[in-house]
């Protein structure tokens, strides 16, 4: 059933995930844990018979590397895939570089989620003293794309998802059209605004959505490119394994 399939996938855990620090577009390398999560989620693909036609990432080398460990399992290790920053995961301004836990201290929970999980509410900017500002925008990765005078210094989720989504309709639709088997390796808060976007989640659903690292899930869509019933974040695992990931990123944002 469903004209188009496509499999989506947030990168494995990142060493700043590990070290439960906000990331963003700081191009954090994935942890030993995020390279195992990778490589059991290509052999998930593989036991599942899937081959991609066409695959796209961001920019950022824990999403990239878990693709590429991915499409090794799969023997397609020769596939181009197309990388850009419109899939990043969401600046997170002036936290990016704090620790988790340490913001719930000095904020409380309530404002952490509101930052980490809100529809339009976006972190403090980032400013030039924060330890990371250089080496993010003197990053290679970004020496094309965005343009200078439109690179943020934070992004809300409706800021992510209104540059998410012309990447989305002009480059990602036409290939799923054209029959293309498709895969995303993304990021939490970048493929949060894809789900957003194809159910047509409210603000206040998306408040509750928190995307597990290195589970592939799938999509369903019809000719429209709505979901089919049940056509929605098909995880590829076991229902107890998702839902225990899902409450651990949750948790990242708790007191400790
Ligand atoms: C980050 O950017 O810190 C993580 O990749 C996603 O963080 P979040 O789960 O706190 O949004």
């Amino acid at each position: 059933a469903g004209a188009y399939r496509i499999i989506m996938i947030r990168h494995g855990e990142s060493e700043w995930n590990q070290k439960n620090l906000f990331c963003g577009w700081y191009n954090a390398e994935l942890s030993q844990r995020g390279l195992d999560e990778a490589k059991s989620a290509g052999k998930a693909l593989k036991k599942e018979g899937y081959k991609f036609d066409v695959a796209f990432s961001s920019v950022l080398k824990r999403a990239n590397n878990t693709l590429e460990i991915i499409l090794k399992e799969l023997g397609q290790e020769n596939l181009k895939y197309t990388r850009t920053w419109r899939l990043n995961e969401r600046h997170y301004g002036g936290l990016t570089g704090m620790n988790k836990a340490e913001t719930v201290e000095k904020y409380g929970e309530e404002q952490v989620k509101i930052w980490r999980r809100s529809y339009d509410v976006p972190p403090p900017p980032m400013t030039p003293d924060n330890p990371y500002y250089c080496q993010i925008i003197n990053d290679k990765i970004y020496e094309n794309d965005p343009p200078k005078d439109k690179f943020p210094m934070f992004e809300s989720l409706k800021l992510t998802i209104e540059r998410t989504l012309p990447f989305w309709n002009e480059c990602i639709v036409p290939e799923l059209k054209a029959g293309k088997r498709v895969i995303i390796a993304a990021h939490g808060n970048s493929l949060r605004g894809i789900v957003m976007h194809l159910d047509q989640m409210s603000k206040e659903e998306i408040m509750n959505l928190n995307l597990p690292t290195g589970i592939p899930f799938m999509y369903t869509l019809d000719e429209n490119l709505k979901p089919v019933p049940g056509g929605s974040l098909q995880f590829l695992g076991d229902p107890e394994t998702v839902k225990k990931a899902m409450e651990e990123v949750a948790n990242q944002g708790k007191k400790k």
